[in-house]
């Protein structure tokens, strides 16, 4: 049975679809900190599956081997852990109070039960601004530029120490790019609390009249047409980019694995809002403003690694990132 914490959340309810469509028994652990109840119904909706659900906060140790208790648990995937890269900045403490020790008590809570998998969500920007472009697995990590994207490094040093340490652990690293989209039911995505940090979600609320302007952030970057450039992945190649790692981690020997999930390819600001205005037929209005502090100007992955190694590819493209974005955003936003 797999485990699978902040299973509500927006990458984590994508990957328990995709689960339990490979006919998968999991648990789904979540304490709604950035989600909401309703997803559990989507899930089971889309899958036509049951499946637990607890609603704990992997920081409550009790509640969290009870968990364990009543389930015989052999892999975890572990998706819960704040996220919003400006609050981190002006909450630091709460940053990695809340993302280090949860990963600690999950580890002392699987160490209790025997259980020694783990899938990690982590991030593309611990390759920091240093490291040439595309990204690949072996470069080294750097110094981050916000405590969000701190604690998914150090949560990587603590596996790899982890595995030193015990020789039966195995441990998947798995750095995202910029994952849009949703499924295409619709029923599920990205539906962020307040004013959106992230690109796709902020033009999706534009496009559906919820927010007036677009801010790009910035038009004087060396890129080719001086907008950030990043690789959007769609969330869905990104959660089979999840069950193709849990088969992978199975058939491996102990020991840290990491790998990119991306697409390889990347996209500009302004890219993406021609793409999305043209295959949703609504109109982004925009205005350039100041660079974002923290933002790099172009980074993409070098996939080749996943695919090579794990037999997975993205295989959704820019288009479908926009019209599943706008599906989802429609019916959310347009109405209620
Ligand atoms: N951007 C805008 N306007 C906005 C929001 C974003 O112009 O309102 C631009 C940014 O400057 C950047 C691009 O759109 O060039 C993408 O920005 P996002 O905020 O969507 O994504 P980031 O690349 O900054 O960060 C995301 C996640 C992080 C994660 C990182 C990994 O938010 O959690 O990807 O690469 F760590």
């Amino acid at each position: 049975m797999v485990l699978v914490t902040g299973g509500t959340g927006y990458i984590g309810s994508h990957t328990a679809v995709e689960l339990l469509k490979q006919g998968e028994e999991i648990v789904i652990v979540d304490n709604f900190s950035n989600s909401k109840p309703e997803v559990l119904d989507a899930i089971k909706d889309i899958t036509g599956r049951e499946f637990k659900f607890y609603n704990v906060d992997i920081l409550d140790k009790q509640s969290l081997s009870k968990v364990f208790k009543e389930n015989k648990i052999d892999s975890v995937i572990n998706f819960a852990g704040f996220k919003a890269v400006g609050e981190s900045v002006k909450e630091p403490i709460k940053y990695y109070y809340n993302n280090i020790t949860g990963i600690l008590v999950l580890l002392q809570v699987m160490r209790e039960f025997d259980c020694k998998s783990i899938i990690f969500s982590s991030t593309a920007t611990v390759y920091g601004e240093k490291n040439p472009i595309p990204y690949k697995e072996e470069y080294p990590v750097a110094i981050t530029t916000n405590p969000y994207a701190t604690t998914k490094l150090f949560i990587e040093q603590i596996l790899k120490d982890t595995c030193i340490a015990d020789k039966n652990f195995k441990v998947m690293l798995l750095r995202y790019f910029n994952p849009i989209g949703a499924h295409e039911s619709g029923k599920i995505g990205e539906d962020p609390n307040g004013i959106p940090n992230n690109l796709m979600p902020y033009i999706a609320q534009v496009a559906a009249g919820k927010l007036k302007t677009l801010n790009v952030f910035g038009n004087d970057y060396e890129t080719r047409d001086g907008t950030g450039v990043r690789d959007y992945i769609h969330v869905v190649d990104l959660a089979i980019g999840h069950i193709k790692a849990l088969e992978h981690m199975k058939n491996s020997n102990a020991g840290v694995q990491t790998y990119n999930l991306g697409t390889g390819i990347g996209y500009s600001v302004l890219d993406i809002i021609n793409t999305f205005e043209k295959v949703t037929a609504t109109k982004i209005d925009y205005k350039i403003t100041e660079r974002r502090p923290g933002d790099i100007a172009e980074f993409y992955a070098d996939a080749s690694k996943a695919e090579r190694e794990l037999g997975w590819k993205a295989t959704r493209g820019i288009i479908d990132m926009c019209r599943d974005t706008w599906n989802f955003a429609k019916n959310k936003y347009m109405n209620n």
